[in-house]
């Protein structure tokens, strides 16, 4: 029998203390530090087993081709990076009521068509909630086996009755082990479960998928460890009251880790949408002040969405600033740089920052974008719809070049926008397009072609 334990870890980085401490001593984090217990091995058990492989060259190493198969929503198989690889284990993390089962019974549905099994465990809602989930989204299919439980042992005995091709978990939080002693959803539980999730996809090659809680600031709930234990990390975003969702990778260890599917959630569950661009757009009718259109990459993919801010008078001595689906510190520093370079004063002001649809933007191209609806709203001047933004923006306010400019400008000129301002140098690589190209150096460059 090993012994126990106990230990101290931080759920947002995942670093272990002996001790518990209101702050986590590694990131900082305020009340992150949770108890877990963990196994100690007797002594010379790290030796068993030892003999049994030896380490041989990387040349002579025999490499199987990795077996893939479609989950049947091709988007979706494009962000696995090809199609899902054979015995290996999904976290899928989202915020309740995003759409995660729904997207998960629909992937069971699609799978079993292709003649697959698949046991979908359901330890969430009873089975006849699910059921009629599966209904409503026609997702009935007798190869689907629904099995409420949350006990670990008992699941494991059914995979190995039912040898399921595929299995989803929903979701790992609810599941527990029944010889830990902790909570299911606390640490270690979490983290065994991952383990020995990790063990049966490889051993007994059944695809896994499991659904995973978000924290509060988007992280798959659990310790850090949980996203390094599994093999692909997925998000399932979007805005909970718009119909727009994505699902993008944020780790793959088969695949490139950037790529995106975006669906719109209907009446009868989750659709692919081919053509993204048009729906982050398409509540836009005039020109308005504050609102500016921008470019993020996601994939290989360009999206254009809304950017909106407004910056009004504020009535406290310390004004607001918010900012929704981007880096408030980034928000920050462009704000800095208006001031400075541009003259424009905020210190009386609140600044609100939203991007249209839910979209979470990391990709610095949309900087440009940003500063000129920050500008356009401080300013009351509106931009056009037909106007695109690309550009980063440095610290002394120039605009820089971004990647992938070529796509973009591809892009932009298929969706008919008619201008675009782009930083200085881009022309020689946009010179075909039948669009308007605006090349600029600086932030006020850009504005006082395009505002004033
Ligand atoms: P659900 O998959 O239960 O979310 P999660 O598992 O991430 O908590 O879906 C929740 C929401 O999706 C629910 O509020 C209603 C909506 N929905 C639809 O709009 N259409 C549908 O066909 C389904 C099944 C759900
Ligand atoms: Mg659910």
């Amino acid at each position: 029998m090993s012994k126990v334990q106990e230990k101290w870890v931080c759920t947002e980085c995942g670093n272990t203390q002996s001790q518990w401490s209101g702050n986590c001593s590694a990131c900082k984090t305020w009340n992150t530090v949770e108890k877990f217990l963990e196994a100690k091995l007797p002594k010379g058990t790290m030796l068993q087993g030892a003999g049994v492989q030896k380490p041989i060259p990387i040349t002579q190493v025999e490499i199987g081709a990795e077996e893939r198969f479609s989950c049947g929503f091709p988007e979706v198989d494009k962000v696995f990076g090809g199609g899902i690889v054979k015995g290996s284990l999904t976290l899928v993390g989202g915020e309740p009521g995003i759409g995660k089962s729904t997207l998960m019974i629909q992937i069971a549905k699609k799978i079993a068509d292709s003649g697959r099994k698949v046991m979908y465990v359901t330890g969430e809602e009873s089975l006849s909630q699910a059921a009629l989930r599966a209904k409503r989204v026609e997702a009935e299919h007798d190869n689907v086996l629904l099995y409420q439980e949350t006990g670990f042992s008992r699941i494991l005995q059914q995979i190995e009755k039912i040898q399921p091709d595929f299995m989803i978990l929903d979701s790992i939080q609810i599941c527990h082990k029944e010889e830990l002693s902790a909570a299911p959803g606390s640490v270690s539980q979490v983290k065994e479960i991952a383990i020995a999730l990790m063990k049966v996809a490889k051993e007994l090659a059944v695809t896994t998928l499991c659904i995973g809680h978000v924290t509060k600031g988007g992280d798959v709930a659990g310790p850090k460890v949980l996203e390094h234990i599994v093999d692909t990390v997925l998000e399932f975003e979007g805005d909970r009251d718009l119909e727009i969702r994505m699902l993008r990778s944020k780790k793959n260890r088969f695949g490139k880790s950037d790529e995106m599917a975006i669906f719109s959630m209907q009446e009868k569950g989750l659709k692919e949408e081919e053509n993204p661009s048009m729906i982050f757009l398409a509540k836009r009718l005039a020109p308005q002040t504050g609102s500016v259109i921008g470019t993020i990459l996601e994939g290989s993919r360009p999206i254009f969405i809304d950017i909106e801010a407004l910056v009004a008078p504020s009535a406290y001595p310390t004004p607001t600033r918010k900012a929704s689906g981007f880096d408030p510190t980034r928000l920050a520093i462009l704000l800095a740089v208006l001031e400075k370079k541009v003259g424009m004063h905020f210190a009386a002001y609140d600044v609100f920052l939203s991007i249209a649809g839910g979209v979470k933007v990391k990709d610095p191209a949309v900087d440009l974008a940003l500063t000129l609806s920050i500008a356009s709203s401080f300013t009351n001047k509106p931009i056009g719809a037909d106007l695109v933004a690309i550009g980063e923006v440095g610290l002394g306010g120039e605009v820089r070049s971004v990647h992938k400019m070529q796509n973009r400008l591809k892009e932009v000129a298929a969706l008919g926008f008619k201008r675009v301002l782009v930083p200085k140098g881009s022309l020689k690589e946009t010179e075909k397009y039948p669009i308007e190209v605006i090349e600029v150096s600086t932030v006020d460059e850009a504005i006082q072609k395009i505002l004033v």
